[in-house]
């Protein structure tokens, strides 16, 4: 995990994880650690901690087994408490915390328990869903609640969002409706910010720092830039693409050289730990075509990143070199495409786009890029994979990966 909570610069207390968006996994019954900013308390100052259960709101305490604090700036600490909640059984639940005199804090959604321990090898669906803007006028909302249904009889292992969440980040009261109509989703969720969660702001487009857009997706979801967990045997890495910049096509300003090393470092500890595969997922995708639909591999000029790019590539054609499967998610176009690493390990090759239809397909090689059409809108009328809305499933075990492509023309009528 990586970066907290600042305003103009000023750090932020508050629960910082887990969060909606950037949950923890566990099996229930052991331990795992709650993190938060705090001002300096007495080691003896008294903390109430609970987890609610979503699906029939009981409450399990929970026990704090060890608390250690380190000192941050601006007079604030870095507290760690290790916890248990040894009667609450596998199910998804809602953080409480609260401490002596203080107002209760909540992380809807944050621990989802198990009944295995989470790296435990085994089978998973995965359900990816992007461009969701909350907030936008017309039937948007009734489309994502469509996908939500969708995806939720599926019962898939964990949900992977990848930004614009809300339509426009500025506008605060966009995300607690974004958290209602989440909180539906029955998976553990992760999400990341689009550009239009960072928000339309001259500071955060013209590059002078974050703008209000992400604090009030990071006071909703989570603070992290850069995060991850690990279920079933593979690594899921989530990371910020950065918000628009002041350019005529639809780019982001993309990943810097940390935020490549931070990559790297992933990509290498997952292959050294033996790891099936890498799931990243971030908003924008490293390439996307906006004409022709047969196999190409050209990177088309549309809705990039400003930086990073190549080196993103780089590092996927070195997981390549060295059999590491890697899968990167991604939205922002409204349209679905994919690319595969060609055999020689060079070339992305974008997929045919009579590929993307109603039969699951198999991905054979080691690295591919998803890009998901969005969950609530059509896309521009010329891409025909981007006409309706809909969502991607796959399916990720000891063979190859499956993707399943969820797309409708409209809204199924009302019942
Ligand atoms: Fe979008």
């Amino acid at each position: 995990m990586s970066s907290h909570p600042r305003r103009l610069g000023r750090l932020q207390p508050g629960l910082l994880a887990p969060r909606f968006g950037a949950p923890l996994l566990a099996r229930a019954g052991s331990r795992f650690t709650v993190e938060s900013i705090e001002a300096p308390e007495p080691a003896a100052a008294p903390v109430e901690a609970a987890l609610l259960s979503a699906a029939d709101a009981q409450h399990f305490p929970l026990s704090v087994l060890t608390t250690t604090s380190t000192k941050m700036e601006q007079g604030l600490c870095l507290v760690k408490r290790v916890v248990c909640a040894p009667d609450a059984p596998p199910d998804g639940y809602d953080l409480r915390l609260r401490r002596a005199g203080g107002e209760p804090e909540l992380a809807p959604r944050s621990v989802w328990l198990r009944k295995e321990a989470p790296t435990t090898p085994g089978a998973l669906q995965l359900a990816h869903l992007t461009d969701l803007h909350v907030g936008s006028r017309g039937r948007a909302g009734d489309r994502l609640l469509h996908v939500i249904a969708e995806i939720n009889a599926r019962e898939p292992d964990l949900v992977i969002i990848t930004g614009d969440v809300a339509n426009n980040g500025d506008r605060a009261h966009h995300y607690p409706n974004a958290v209602r109509i989440l909180s539906t989703l029955r998976a553990p969720s992760l999400i990341v910010a689009g550009n239009h969660d960072h928000g339309f702001s001259p500071r955060a487009i013209a590059g002078l720092g974050f703008g209000p857009g992400w604090y009030h997706f990071a006071d909703a979801f989570h603070s992290f830039l850069h995060f991850g967990l690990q279920l079933g045997g593979w690594d899921f890495i989530g990371f910020d693409s950065g918000p628009s910049r002041l350019a005529p096509l639809v780019g982001t300003r993309g990943l810097d050289a940390d935020a490549l090393a931070a990559l790297s470092r992933d990509l290498d500890a997952a292959h050294a730990r033996g790891s099936r595969g890498v799931v990243l997922f971030s908003h924008t995708p490293v390439r996307s075509r906006l004409t022709g639909s047969r196999p190409s591999a050209r990177r088309g000029a549309v809705a990039g990143m400003a930086r990073g790019t190549r080196a993103f590539e780089e590092l996927l054609r070195r997981a390549a070199r060295r059999g590491q499967r890697v899968i990167h998610l991604a939205g922002h176009t409204h349209w679905m495409e994919v690319f595969e690493l060609d055999a020689e390990g060079q070339r992305f090759m974008r997929w045919d786009h009579r590929r993307i239809g109603p039969d699951a397909q198999t991905i054979t090689t080691p690295v591919a890029l998803i890009n998901t059409q969005s969950a609530s809108h059509s896309g521009i009328p010329i891409k025909r994979t981007g006409l309706g809305y809909g969502f991607v499933r796959l399916l990720l075990d000891a063979a190859d990966p499956q993707i399943h492509f969820h797309r409708y023309a409209s809204l199924p009528p009302r019942s």
